[in-house]
């Protein structure tokens, strides 16, 4: 048996990118995920996908600016499956412009999806890993954390107090609790879909050389699989060519 397994794994974001990579692989891998994000065709297609692939998979619509969705996602997991091993906090949007843009919204945004979205998630999973004895947390930050360049600041601030809140919650956590944050670097996904021309042509630039989403699929199922005592803290994955 690997370490994932027969695991019960929550994934936010679950629907595209990232956290669908992520599903496929750890479903793959004998995990049963419990998928959310807003889109619900897409979760349902890809827990169709994965059923007919001999895996298991629930989905719920999950808005992760709503602690009630966060609540929800777990309960649903405790629900069908029993428990909740892990909870991946993947769902993320990266709105980057220059603060002399003043886009209020989109900074707002980042920080109710990208900051309270993880939190929200520690509020419904932390009572549960604490009943269980056990639990992971695996929360999906970014290399803009590490090197913070011009347009990233509010997303990079975003990801660095998830990244800061995930060390304290390490700390707090004891000896039962898992606590892994993943920083990729350029990943090929949807994710720029919303950004503002500017932004767009300087990160398509970088997309050039980008990841596929697989490859931060494999690092956190590394970090999933590790034993039971043994904490994966940080893990970046980046490409090879980026700066
Ligand atoms: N791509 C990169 O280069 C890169 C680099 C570093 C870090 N990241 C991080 O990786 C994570 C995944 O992003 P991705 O690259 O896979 O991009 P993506 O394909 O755009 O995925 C982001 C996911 O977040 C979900 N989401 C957005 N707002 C949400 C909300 N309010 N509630 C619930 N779900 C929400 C979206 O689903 P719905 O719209 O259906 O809700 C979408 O499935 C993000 O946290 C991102 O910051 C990405």
């Amino acid at each position: 048996m690997s370490g994932i397994e027969g695991k019960i794994v929550a994934v936010t974001g679950a629907g595209s990118g990232i956290g669908e990579a992520t599903a496929l692989l750890l479903a793959e891998r004998g995990a049963k995920v419990v998928l959310g994000a807003r889109r619900t065709e897409r979760l349902e297609a890809l827990a169709a996908r994965i059923e007919q692939a001999g895996g298991q998979a629930a989905w719920i619509r999950t808005d992760v600016t709503r602690r009630t969705d966060l609540a929800g996602l777990v309960d649903l997991a405790r629900q069908r499956y029993g428990r909740l091993d892990v909870l991946v906090s993947n769902a993320g949007v990266g709105l980057i412009s220059p603060l002399d843009d003043l886009r209020v919204d989109d900074w707002e945004e980042m920080i109710d999806v990208n900051l309270k979205g993880v939190l929200y998630g520690i509020a419904a999973a932390l009572p549960v890993f604490r009943e269980q004895g056990a639990g992971h947390f695996v929360n999906t930050v970014s290399t803009a954390g590490l090197r913070v360049v011009p347009l990233q600041s509010v997303y990079a601030g975003t990801k660095n107090a998830v990244r800061t809140i995930s060390e304290g919650l390490r700390q707090e956590a004891g000896d039962s609790l898992r606590v892994t944050v993943v920083s990729p670097g350029a990943v090929r996904t949807d994710f720029t879909e919303r950004m503002d021309p500017e932004a767009r042509e300087r990160i398509d630039r970088m997309m050039e050389t980008a990841l596929s989403p697989d490859a931060v699929a494999r690092a956190i199922a590394f970090a999933i699989e590790q034993p039971d005592g043994v904490d994966v803290g940080d893990i970046v994955v980046r490409p090879t060519a980026q700066a």
